[in-house]
């Protein structure tokens, strides 16, 4: 799936998708906020906030910016902050693999049901580091495939035929988490058969004043992740292209 493509499926879900989506994933969007405990000005970052579903759910004393690249999708989370006359949120349209914000200017960074939906999650998983500062939070939702091997098969089968839909079944969380500086705090299984698994992570990057270099090969056998001085993935330091 390529970005073209996040357009069109997303776009044409938009008027849709809360009917579809909104109430079977309400739960997962719930549970991310209601442990949060977010704290005055914390600045939040929403990537693929969709329709803005999880939107009203802040409390009103953080800032949130959501960023989705689909327009549709977009249009319908700027209605709601609209009509919940959220002043604390801002909206733009954005690729989440590679964002115009600064390094380390979110305190929480959270992605529901996006890691699989994305282009390149290695790209999106970056950048969320990149743009969340040191010791700041990442919350990622999502159905990752399952630890039970027969299971996972018919997720890699499934794969190839829901990726027309929008999103993937055959990710494991270990192949996001590889190489990564995220330390995984909280996990949570949420939604229908308890299917899709809610992570909170810490971002360990810089920690001590190192900064986290990486290049490794994580369990597919795919590049890992790198990051120089905190800054934008860099395909010199692992050596190959990502995509
Ligand atoms: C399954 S929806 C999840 C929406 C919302 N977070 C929710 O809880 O319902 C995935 C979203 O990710 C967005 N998306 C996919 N790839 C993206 C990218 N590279 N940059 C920004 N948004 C992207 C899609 O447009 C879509 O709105």
């Amino acid at each position: 799936m390529d970005l073209a493509k996040v357009e069109r499926v997303y776009t044409s879900y938009a008027k849709v998708y809360d009917r579809i989506f909104g109430k079977v994933f309400h739960e997962g969007r719930q549970s991310i906020i209601q442990n949060l405990n977010v704290q005055p000005h914390e600045k939040i970052l929403e990537v693929g906030v969709g329709t803005g579903l999880a939107l009203p759910m802040y409390p009103r004393h953080c800032q949130i910016v959501g960023i989705d690249f689909s327009e549709g999708m977009l249009d319908q989370a700027k209605q709601k902050a609209a009509e919940h006359r959220m002043d604390h949120v801002e909206l733009h349209r954005m690729d989440a693999g590679e964002m115009e914000f600064k390094d380390d200017s979110f305190d929480t960074v959270v992605a529901a049901y996006v890691v699989t939906a994305v282009p390149d999650y290695r790209k999106v998983v970056s950048e969320m580091i990149r743009v969340c500062r040191p010791g700041g939070r990442i919350i990622m939702l999502n159905h990752f495939s399952n630890d039970n091997k027969a299971i996972a098969a018919i997720e890699k089968v499934l794969s190839p035929l829901t990726k027309h839909l929008g999103w993937r079944t055959d990710l494991a969380l270990q192949t996001v988490l590889d190489g990564t500086p995220l330390h995984v705090t909280r996990k949570q299984h949420v939604n229908p058969l308890r299917l899709w698994a809610l992570v909170e992570c810490v971002n360990k990057k810089n920690v001590n004043g190192k900064t986290h270099v990486n290049g490794v090969k994580n369990a597919n056998g795919a590049v890992g992740y790198a990051h120089i001085n905190g800054s934008r993935l860099s395909e010199q330091a692992s050596g190959q292209a990502l995509g």
